[in-house]
């Protein structure tokens, strides 16, 4: 978690991925992050350690998830900061979070980025592209108005169950689009 706005997508993607019994969640909060939960959500970095399976520290670059030898079958950086997207473009890894989106693009996982800002700058937008190229998906937390969503909750709902399936997990209560023939479209 970075410190752009939108700590609920993380509190709900963490709570819809624990739902999937295989994953096993290592959660890293920049302080920026903590700081836009407490505004946000009112959450402290205690309320955070029961929504994953370990924690680390911000600035443990020792930690496994800083060596590529460490499994994992990927990375989501959300809320994703335009400073942060900046530091994974450029591969500057100065923090755990930044060294372990290095570390999963240069071993060729998944690395997905909900960036959010808006509007965008023309730097922003080379920073996008540039994480493209590297590898990493980049993806604004977009609602799908089409799925019929109608609060804040259920769009950063459906939105980490598209983060799920774009790491190869398939939540049971995601919603598919199945065509648009009982509308009549
Ligand atoms: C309330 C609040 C909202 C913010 N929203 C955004 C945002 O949506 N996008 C963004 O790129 N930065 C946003 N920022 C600024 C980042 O927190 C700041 O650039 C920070 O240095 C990011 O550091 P990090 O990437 O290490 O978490 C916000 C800051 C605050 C206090």
């Amino acid at each position: 978690m970075t410190g752009a706005s939108g700590a609920i997508l993380a509190e709900r993607f963490l709570l819809r991925a624990r739902e999937v019994a295989e994953i096993e969640l290592h959660l890293i909060l920049s302080p920026a992050a903590l700081l836009t939960a407490q505004l946000e959500l009112g959450k402290k970095r205690r309320d955070w350690t029961t929504l994953a399976d370990t924690i680390y520290r911000h600035d443990d670059l020792a930690a496994p998830l800083a060596s590529g030898s460490f499994p994992t079958a990927g990375m989501v950086i959300i809320p994703c900061s335009m400073k942060t997207l900046a530091a994974v473009a450029h591969g500057f890894s100065d923090n755990l979070i930044t060294r372990a989106a290095e570390v999963t693009l240069k071993e060729r996982r998944r690395l997905v980025l909900a960036v959010r800002e808006t509007p965008l700058s023309l730097v922003h937008l080379r920073n996008m592209m540039l994480a493209t190229e590297a590898g990493a998906v980049v993806m604004p937390p977009v609602p799908a108005f089409y799925a019929g969503v109608t609060t804040i909750e259920a769009a950063a709902d459906q939105f980490a169950c598209r983060v799920l399936d774009l790491l190869g997990w398939s939540h049971p209560n995601a919603v598919r689009w199945s065509g648009g023939d009982e509308l009549g479209v």
